[in-house]
This record gives C-alpha cells, structure tokens and sequence, in this order.
C-alpha cells in the first residue's frame, strides 16, 4: 500500500520528464531539420545559379562547345557540392553529365522536378535513397541565356550529412532522456521514501493503537504537511490514551463496585438480553446462564414490556431454590439511546426466618402465658364463688395460684434474658473461675430441691484443672437449669453426677449425668428450641418452661463452647459442655 506510493509518484516523475524530452526533442530536431534542410537547399541552388551563369553562353551556341560544358561540370560537382550534376537539353536528354555518370548521357530525365524545370520553373524534390539509406536532395533549374531558354541544370546532391547530425542529435537526445530518467527515478526513491516514510510511521502507529499500544511517538521531521499529519497523530493517540485511561478507570471501579456487593446484579438490555451479570448472582440463582437468568428475573416478554414501561422501582419477591429473594427492578436509559432494565437481587431469606422466628415466638409466649392465667383466673373465680368459706379449700386454690404466679414469673424472667441475649443488651462479664469453688457454690443453690426428693450430687473434678475465663453469672445459670432438668426428669432417691476434665490444650468438659427418663431420640434434635419440651404436660407439672435449654445453649455459644447430650428413653440423659480456658470474646467491661 505505501510502496505502492512510492512507485506511484515516481512512475508521475518519470512519466512527465518522458513526456517534456519528447516534446522538446521533436521540436528541436525539427527546427534542425528545417535549419540544416534551407542551408544545404541554399547552397545547392546558389551553385546551381552560377554553374547556370557560366554555361549558358556555351548551351546557346549551336555546335555547343561539350568539352567546356563538361570541364564546368565537372569543376561544379565534386568535390564542391559533393552532388552530380546534369547539364539536359530542353528536349530533356542529358547532354552532360558529372564524374562517374557518364552512362546517363543521351539518355532522358522523366523526374517531375525536371520537367517543371525544362517548362521555365525551377523544381525540387527531396527523395529517399535506398543505395545510401539516406536521402537525396533534387534539384532542377531552367538556363537562360538572353531571354530564352537553352537548357536545364540537374543537381542531385546526397542528405547524409544532414542525416547524419540529425541522427546525431536524436541519439543525444534519447541518451539524456533515457539518464535524465534513471536519475530522476533514483532520485524520486529517496524523495518518495522522505514523504512515504511518515505515512508508514504513522499507519504503524495507528496498528499498535488498535492493538491496545498508545506507546511511543512518531518522529516529526518537517515543517510540511505530512510533519503536522505527524504533530496532529502524536496529539491524537496521547487524547486517546488519556481517555482510555480514564474510561478504563471509571470501568474498573464500576467493576469493583459490582463484585462487591452484597446484592446481585444483572443488566437487560431493552430485548431481554443479559448485557452484564455480577459474580453474586450465580450463587443467588445457582446459574449464569443468560437464557435461565432472563426466565427466572423477566418471566416473559409481556413482563419484561411491563417493567420497562414502569419508571418507579418495581419489587418482587420470589422463591429460588429453597431462597427467598426479593428482586427490585429498574430502568435505565443511556445519552446513546440503548435502554433497558437493572435487577437488584436481594436475598431475604434469613430475614424472612428471623421474621416469621420472632413472629413464632410472639405466639409461643402469648400461648405460654395464657395457660396459667386461665387457670389463676379460673381457682380466683372458683374462691369468689364461695370457695372462699371453705378454708381448706381456699388453701389449696390459693397454692395453686402461687404456683401458677411463680412459674410465670420465672418464665418471664427467662424471656427476659433470653431476648437480651438475642439483642447482645445482656452485658458479659468475664472473670476467672475456678472449678472446685465454682461447684462448691452451686450445690449449696440447687441443695434445697435435691433434698426434696432424696437426691445426691456427686462431684468428680480432675486435679489441677485448669482456672478458665467465663461469666460466672451466666455460667452458674447454666449449670443450675441442667443440674435442675437432671432433678426434674429423674426419679426420687437417684445419684446425679457432675464430672469436670480437661479436653485437649485449651477447654474444660463438664458433663452432667442422671439416670432418669431420658429423652427420645427424635427430640432431641430440636430440644434446644424455645418452648420445646418432650412432655408439655409434665413439664408444666413440674413447673418447666421449656426455655432452660436454649438459655443454656445460648450462654454456651456466648463462651464459643459447645454442648452436645446422650440421651437414652428410660436409661438416663448425660449433658456436655466444653467451655474454652480463654474463650476469645470481646470482653464487656
Ligand atoms: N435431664 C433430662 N432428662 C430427661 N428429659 C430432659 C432432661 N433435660 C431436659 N429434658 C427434656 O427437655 C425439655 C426441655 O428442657 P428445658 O428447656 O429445660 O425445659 P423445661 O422447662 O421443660 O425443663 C424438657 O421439657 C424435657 O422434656
Ligand atoms: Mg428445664
């Protein structure tokens, strides 16, 4: 392509320099032609003139005196003129004739020159000469000698020498041309390449700029067009550079944002086709499939039609494999005229459970309170009724409103601390705890209601067991609701144990141990729920809540423990909690 340039302007110089030696070669070798042609017609008739001066008088004479005529033509002819001469009678036979032809004596001269000549007009001809192989000069003039004519001269005078410099001169020319060309087309290489050279600069620049390369500048060498072609290209690749640079920029952090939100994201253009989809919203829909993320967002065209028309944001809430996702659609339209729709993708799921958990809850604990508020209401009315008079029965009524009082006043002081653990309002207080101390204390608690049914507690802690960090309010609330559950669900006069060891480098294990009735297997995965009991009505007997154990696993958690219980129906139940030396908390001061 820039050879091709190249070539071009200098194929344009040859071409025109062709073209100039042409025309001056044709008008100068005509000019010479016309010059040389005249002198040499000029002198042959000059000659012609005299020799007709001189031979007149002797052509007159009727016995002409043919000696002296051919003395004269003889002198005339060579080596003078170089010519032959004929001296032709008006008859038109030659009477005499030059050197060397002799032959054409007496013989007749039919050339139109010459009987133009032997009419009165002298007459001329130029003709090729096939012997030389170049051309002859004729030319004929009429003799006058007073008045009459007496005879005609004939002069045949070779052009070679005319030629011959003519021919000279033509060969100079094609000579010079043909030089003139070499050197203009040498020459016209280099000038070409000084102006193909930054063309090629520039259109290699251009290629390493499509490919992403803005590097490098293209060197200016002149002042001329093409150096500013150059200046204008240099200034347009460092604009480019700059603005690639900032639109990359502002891409990257477009980007960065995308793959760091919480939220999905996907784009539609105005079609339904996915123009951009952001990392999150494979693992909210567990695919990135354009065709599956346009059916499971956009439902169908008419949808799509819906959600374009609306310039709110739309919502909507939909369940993707097994999430609860709410999807918030809006519009876009850019200055270039594309448009189209941004899906948010939220996952709600776990703020749907937390949800319907609180809403559940709600229910449990209005349900839980209503039980011993009926039955409070119910032995009040009893009482009032006339029970009142009866004293034993007014005793009796009486304790079981205490009752039922007392076990809604625990149970709403476990809520209490059960919501202020949810909400972390409860303040942790870490101290040191030592084990033998830490038992001691809390057998002296839970002592009264083991007496009560003839219960013993055994304690089995390892030597040098290790002081641990905890909050000993939290943990001996902990330890009296298993020590308690052990008591409760166990029959009269059995041994509960309490077992404390190391485990591992750095925790405790404390199992408590009872031999009563166990819990089933299929309970027990969801014992630790709020209000779950196995047994509602002899929880409830035994004046249970059903929120001991999730407090219990709740502070457990607290600690970053871990509890786990064996249980067997009818053999007993053995409880594990595994509590850290130093649990790494951020401790409440
Ligand atoms: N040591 C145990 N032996 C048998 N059953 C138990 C034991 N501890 C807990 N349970 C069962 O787990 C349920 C939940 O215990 P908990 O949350 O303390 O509530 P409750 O107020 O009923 O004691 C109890 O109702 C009981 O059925
Ligand atoms: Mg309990």
């Amino acid at each position: 392509m820039v050879k091709s340039i190249q070539y071009k302007l200098i194929l344009i110089y040859v071409l025109l320099l062709l073209f100039a030696f042409q025309v001056l070669g044709v008008f100068l070798i005509q000019s010479l032609e016309n010059y040389y042609l005249a002198e040499f017609k000029d002198g042959i008739k000059s000659q012609g003139q005299l020799l007709s001066s001189f031979v007149s008088r002797h052509l007159y004479e009727k016995e002409y005196d043919i000696t002296t005529i051919n003395q004269l033509v003889r002198e005339f002819s060579q080596p003078i003129t170089m010519a032959d001469i004929y001296i032709i009678s008006n008859s038109g036979i030659v009477v005499s004739a030059s050197r060397g032809k002799e032959r054409y004596v007496n013989t007749r001269v039919v050339q139109h020159e010459v009987t133009r000549a032997i009419m009165g007009t002298p007459g001329e001809a130029v003709r090729p000469n096939p012997e030389t192989g170049s051309r002859d000069y004729f030319y004929a003039t009429p003799v006058f000698y007073e008045q009459s004519q007496v005879g005609t001269i004939y002069i045949v005078a070779s052009l070679i020498s005319v030629d011959n410099t003519l021919a000279k001169v033509r060969n100079i020319l094609i000579i010079g041309t043909l030089s003139t060309m070499l050197l203009t087309a040498a020459l016209g290489i280099f000038v070409a390449k000084t102006i193909t050279q930054p063309i090629e600069d520039v259109t290699q620049k251009a290629e390493a700029m499509a490919k992403g390369n803005y590097e490098g500048k293209i060197a200016i060498k002149s002042d001329d067009e093409i150096g500013q072609l150059g200046s204008v290209f240099n200034y347009l690749a460092e604009k480019l550079e700059e603005s690639i640079g900032e639109i990359s920029d502002q891409k990257n952090k477009t980007e960065a944002i995308l793959q760091n939100l919480t939220d999905g994201v996907v784009a539609f253009n105005k079609d339904g086709d996915v123009i951009h989809q952001n990392p999150l919203i494979e693992k909210l829909l567990a695919t990135k499939d354009s065709s599956k993320l346009r059916e499971i967002l956009l439902y169908d065209e008419k949808n799509l039609a819906d959600l374009l028309k609306n310039e709110d944001i739309t919502q909507k809430q939909r369940e993707v494999n097994g999430k609860t996702l709410l999807l918030n659609y809006v519009t876009f339209s850019s200055e270039h005229g594309s448009s189209g729709l941004i899906v948010v993708v939220n996952d709600i799921t776990q703020r749907e459970q937390l949800e319907y958990m609180r809403r559940q809850f709600v229910a449990d604990v209005s349900h839980e309170l209503r039980t011993p508020l009926t039955s409070i209401k119910s032995y009040v009315e009893a009482l009032l009724n006339g029970g009142i008079e009866d004293r034993e029965i007014s005793e009796k009524f009486l304790r079981v409103v205490e009752d039922e009082t007392q076990r809604m006043v625990r149970m709403v002081k476990d809520l209490l601390m059960i919501t202020r653990l949810d909400y972390n309002k409860e303040s942790w207080h870490y101290g040191t705890i030592d084990m033998e101390e830490f038992f001691e204390s809390l057998t002296f608690k839970v002592l009264p209601q083991l007496d009560d049914k003839n219960q013993i507690l055994t304690k089995d802690i390892e030597k040098n067991i290790p002081i641990i960090r905890g909050d000993i309010d939290k943990l001996q609330q902990l330890f009296i609701n298993l020590l308690t559950n052990a008591s409760k669900y166990s029959p009269e006069g059995n041994q509960i144990k309490t077992i404390v060891k190391r485990y591992g480098n750095d925790s405790i294990s404390i199992v408590v141990e009872d031999k009563g009735i166990g819990i089933p297997k299929e309970d027990l995965p969801r014992i630790f729920e709020r209000f779950y009991r196995v047994d509602k009505a002899r929880s409830r007997e035994l004046g249970g809540t059903g929120l001991g154990l999730s407090i219990v696993k709740q502070v457990v958690d607290g600690h970053r423990g871990h509890i786990t219980i064996d249980s067997e129906e009818g053999k007993g139940t053995s409880v594990k909690v595994i509590l850290p030396i130093a649990p790494a908390v951020e401790e409440d001061v």
